[in-house]
């Protein structure tokens, strides 16, 4: 592990600022700077970055985190990997640790999924390099249209054809992690051989950006025949994997990262050489499903990134059909502020063909044509009835009842339920009743104005200014059964050092942003949850900047005379029923000198 003192340090050299304005431009916003968020889609910035805390937080989603966070999240690198970069930029060296030559990837995960997609990134880079000597894969691309820039953007490989080229790289080609990642196979008798051979090879690539996968196409025009003399599906993909698993990535989800945030767009289409011409034309926001229907994860992962998906599949019955499947998927996933629709394209055209014969403009012009979710839903319905017969009407409902009861939008369903009720005759409430639907909880309205601080809501806030006063915080005073209490306590034992360990002088209590490692490095996202709301006001400065000291002193006597008020009725109620012969001499002596000061406290309330 990465000591302490090293991040501490690391953290300090940098500004999160400069950082993160170098990915997501920022705007001066009082005492901190703004911008749209980066992790969810938004119209307003509520991404909020603080210079003196270093650290950002988006009240929208709920973001938080440091410089290394922002790394980690903004490129999907691991932890490993953000702090090598950082420290890179800060010209320290990252002290080598036991796990040895810390890998690449994240060490949350597993070591073998590590290892796993350390050979995926190994192959990966060894097809692209295959590309260069392969004259007949560079010539079938050309005849294609794909420019060497896009190769590169999507690292478009070439996998020769032969049956273990991948021993020259791998040298361990009989270990069990080649099986496991899916780059070879064995047949019946134990031979090991590659997986894909003589097929153009497109990485899939995690939102993460880690290589968890492949589709390899033949070329088409050249040899390309096995023993049985069979080349085999015209894609062939990897397998699932505990990497990889269809019906969670999208091919091009990275590298469209910029463009669905551009555009609050995501195009769904089907097909790999879609995504990449797409994106060779200009139109940065595509990603396919790999040869499954579309999934309700996969509408999950990009409705988290963007307001709209237009599905646009080939104009065929297929396509019509992998639409339907799509819509079915969608429905759960779907909120009130999202839009899904579906794009047809002419018939015998696929999206790749289509751009490339009519262009972007005349492409866009599709997605934004593109049919409604509802209209789509109802038209398809419409199509199995006979909607002149009350028996065609009636079955209209039937066949709108299962997909109406996985709407998770009420008004959404509500606009569709009208529309039914206007198609059918029925009125809005026998559709309802018809299709027993029930009514959708609405999520609950957004939080209030929140209320002004408790004081040990203040407390903890103080500290998260200026964690050395974590030292200060009596913590026998805090009171017993509350939830802030615990909090604050867990919040003080968080920054402070647990014990100097030799030869590491003391880190003395850690820095905001270092608490948010220190909490990342115990597991303890928890904590950070928790105190999400609290870091929430420090960015809004209902607590103020300026003097935190004589806030905190005052907090501290606010704090003192609740515990003394809790002394005092504890002593008032044993005396009432005791007598005052039933106390002690010493709490005799308390219970005065704490009523002489209850006079006090009635004063000055
Ligand atoms: P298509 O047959 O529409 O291919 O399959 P395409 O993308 O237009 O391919 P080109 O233009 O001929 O190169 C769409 C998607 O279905 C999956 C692949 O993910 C492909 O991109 N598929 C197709 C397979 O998995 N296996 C196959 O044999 C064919
Ligand atoms: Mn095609």
């Amino acid at each position: 592990m990465i000591p302490e003192s090293f991040l501490q340090e690391l953290l300090n050299r940098t500004d999160i600022v400069g950082l993160i304005d170098a990915h997501v431009p920022l705007k001066k916003a009082g005492a901190n700077y703004a911008a749209c968020c980066p992790f969810h889609s938004e119209k307003t910035p509520s991404f909020t970055v603080s210079s003196s805390k270093q650290f950002y937080h988006c009240f929208g989603c709920g973001a938080h985190g440091s410089a290394i966070g922002f790394l980690m999240e903004y490129t999907g690198i691991g932890f490993l990997d953000a702090v090598r970069d950082l420290a890179a930029r800060a010209g320290m060296l990252v002290p080598e640790t036991q796990t040895g030559r810390a890998g690449s990837g994240d060490e949350r995960d597993g070591a073998s999924v590590r290892n796993l997609g350390q050979l995926l990134a190994r192959a990966a880079e060894w097809y692209y390099g295959q590309l260069k000597n392969a004259p007949d894969a560079i010539d079938y691309l050309k005849r294609r249209g794909v420019s060497g820039e896009t190769a590169r953007t999507f690292r478009i490989g070439y996998a020769p054809p032969g049956w273990q080229n991948l021993a020259a790289i791998f040298s361990d080609y009989q270990s069990p992690e080649l099986l496991a990642a899916g780059l070879a196979v064995e047949n019946d008798s134990g031979r090991r051989y590659d997986r894909f051979r003589g097929r153009i090879m497109f990485p899939i690539v995690s939102a993460k950006g880690e290589v968890v996968g492949f589709g390899g196409r033949v070329l088409d025009g050249v040899q390309n025949r096995d023993r049985d003399g069979d080349s085999g599906p015209k894609y062939l993909n990897s397998p699932e994997t505990p990497l990889f698993s269809k019906g969670q990535e999208l091919f091009g989800l990275p590298q469209a990262r910029a463009g669905l945030r551009e555009t609050d767009t995501a195009i769904v289409v089907e097909g790999y050489m879609d995504v990449v011409m797409l994106a060779q034309h200009g139109v940065k926001n595509a990603v396919a499903t790999l040869g499954t229907a579309t999934t309700p994860a996969h509408v999950q992962k990009l409705l988290r990134q963007v307001a709209r998906i237009v599905f646009c599949f080939d104009g065929d019955a297929a396509g019509r059909k992998a639409a339907w499947r799509a819509l079915e998927n969608s429905l759960e996933s779907i909120g009130e502020q999202k839009l899904i629709a579906f794009a047809f394209l002419p018939e015998a055209h696929d999206p790749d063909s289509f751009v490339s014969e009519y262009g972007k403009d005349a492409f866009l012009r599709l997605i934004a044509e593109a049919t409604p979710l509802s209209d789509f839903l109802l038209r398809e319905l419409a199509t199995q009835c006979d909607m002149t017969s009350a028996e065609g009407r009636a079955k209209l409902l039937a066949l709108a009842k299962p997909l109406l009861a996985r709407f998770s939008a009420p008004l959404l369903r509500l606009q569709i339920v009208k529309r039914l009720a206007e198609a059918s005759g029925f009125s809005q409430q026998e559709v309802e009743r018809l299709c027993e639907l029930r009514p959708i909880v609405p999520p609950a309205p957004p939080r209030a104005q929140r209320p002004a601080p408790s004081l040990l809501r203040t407390l903890i806030g103080d500290l998260l200014q200026r964690p050395e006063l974590a030292r200060r915080v009596p913590l026998e005073a805090l009171p017993e059964d509350d939830p802030d209490s615990e909090l604050l306590r867990r919040l003080v034992a968080a920054l402070l050092p647990e014990s100097v360990e030799d030869g590491e002088e003391d880190a003395g209590v850690c820095s905001h942003a270092m608490l948010i490692e220190r909490l990342r490095s115990r597991g303890d996202q928890d904590l950070l949850r928790q105190l999400s709301g609290i870091n929430q006001d420090l960015l809004q400065e209902s607590f103020s900047e300026g003097d935190v000291e004589t806030e905190f002193r005052t907090s501290l006597e606010k704090l003192a005379e609740m515990q003394s008020r809790r002394a005092f009725e504890q002593l008032k109620e044993k005396a009432r029923k005791l007598g005052v012969a039933g106390l002690s001499s010493e709490e005799k002596a308390r219970y005065l000198q704490l009523l002489a000061a209850a006079n006090l406290w009635e004063k000055r309330s």
